[in-house]
């Protein structure tokens, strides 16, 4: 198999979302991590700060990441990939992820692939460890540690939010 798309919000990216690319990369000869940007949407960070965050998470994993502003599904049609690679912790997120993928594929033919990460990680969430970090508490084994330290600085009383 050749080209695969990660995508996601990665506000911030997480262990999780590493071990997933991790895997993903174990099965397709390239892969492009996609941090979406919406513009209706409020984010802890930028999309340059994210896209920055994300590369230094993936270091050494031969993959690459991009910003994606627009359509998912267009996106990947530029960059030729016929396949999206989502993560699963439990049902939930396979309820969110379904109407997702069966858009792309209708806007554009792609394939979403499903893998299932490392259940010891499958509580981590972007938006739960901004929560942890927000109330002082400990994420070091949550994110990677230029993250960590983002959020710190991000979150801080007085910080940059
Ligand atoms: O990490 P998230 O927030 O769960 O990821 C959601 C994401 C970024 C993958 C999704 O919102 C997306 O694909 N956004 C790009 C715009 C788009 O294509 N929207 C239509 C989705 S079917």
């Amino acid at each position: 198999m050749s080209l695969a798309v990660c995508p996601g919000s990665f506000d911030p990216i997480t262990l999780g979302h590493v071990d997933l690319v991790r895997r993903a990369r174990g099965i397709f000869e390239e892969v492009v991590v996609a941090v979406a940007h919406n513009p209706a949407k409020k984010y802890l960070f930028d999309l340059d700060q994210r896209v920055e965050l994300a590369r230094t998470a993936v270091e050494g994993l031969d993959v690459r990441v991009a910003p994606v502003e627009g359509l998912l599904a267009d996106y990947c049609r530029q960059v030729g990939a016929d396949t999206i690679v989502k993560g699963l912790r439990g049902g939930a997120d396979f309820d969110a992820e379904q109407p997702m993928a069966l858009m792309n594929r209708h806007l554009s033919g792609v394939e979403t692939m499903f893998l299932v990460g490392e259940g010891s990680l499958a509580h981590i969430a972007s938006s739960l460890v901004k929560d942890v970090a927000s109330h002082g508490g400990d994420i070091s084994d949550l994110v990677p540690p230029a993250v960590a330290h983002a959020l710190r600085d991000a979150l801080r009383p007085g910080g940059t939010r």
